[in-house]
């Protein structure tokens, strides 16, 4: 079984359809959530680990000296679980450079758009759906990429795209890639699976 980490800072749909492919779907017996680490404590996520009894710890920002002893005590957290993979779901800050070396080619990121269009600094939420309208463009999707040290700029590990109309607004255009993002995500951590971590 593969252990897999959650980081993330908001409502969690993600982690709830990543848990729910291991519970019920393409994940089970390949994969487990080990550990939920929001950096945000009155995120739902957390609310969720505790529903499904997995464990979970809100390291908050605020109460370290600074970047580097925050980010020390994620990575004492990962590695306290024997994490074998990182999902950052829906988490708002920039994963830092100590942890991506140790998790060399084993954390991914979910983008609520077809990277490489609409990413980077900025581009997160609502704005990516905003800037979508905007561009006036016939689709958008999701992307589970892996993480480096740019904002949405690793290895492409899979897209699903999803259609926009011309009379779709922001918020539809959401919900869309959000459907899309609860497929890929989970298709998306068995391919690395299978390919990366299995030899
Ligand atoms: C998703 O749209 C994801 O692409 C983005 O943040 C959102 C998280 O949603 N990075 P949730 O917390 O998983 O519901």
């Amino acid at each position: 079984m593969i252990r897999l980490a959650i980081l993330a800072s908001g409502v969690g749909s993600n982690m709830q359809a990543i848990v729910d492919a291991y519970k019920f779907g393409i994940l089970k017996g390949l994969a487990e959530v080990v550990l939920v680490i929001s950096n945000n404590t009155n995120a739902f996520v957390l609310e969720r680990a505790k529903k499904e009894n997995i464990k979970s710890v809100c390291i908050e920002r605020k109460n370290f000296k600074d970047e580097e002893s925050f980010n020390k005590e994620i990575l004492v957290e990962l590695q306290a679980a024997n994490t074998d993979l990182v999902c950052l779901a829906g988490y708002m800050r920039m994963i830092d450079k100590e942890i991506l070396k140790v998790y060399n080619g084993r954390i991914l990121n979910i983008h609520p758009a077809l990277l490489p269009k609409f990413g980077g600094k900025g581009m997160y939420g609502h704005f990516v759906h905003e800037a979508v309208v905007k561009a006036g463009g016939k689709k958008s999707g999701a992307t589970v990429h892996f993480a480096n040290e740019e904002y949405d700029s690793g290895k492409i590990i899979l897209r699903q795209e999803v259609e926009v109309s011309k009379s779709d607004t922001p918020e539809d255009v959401a919900r869309k890639v959000l459907e899309a993002e609860h497929k890929i995500y989970p298709q998306a951590i068995k391919k690395v699976i299978e390919e990366n971590l299995r030899g």
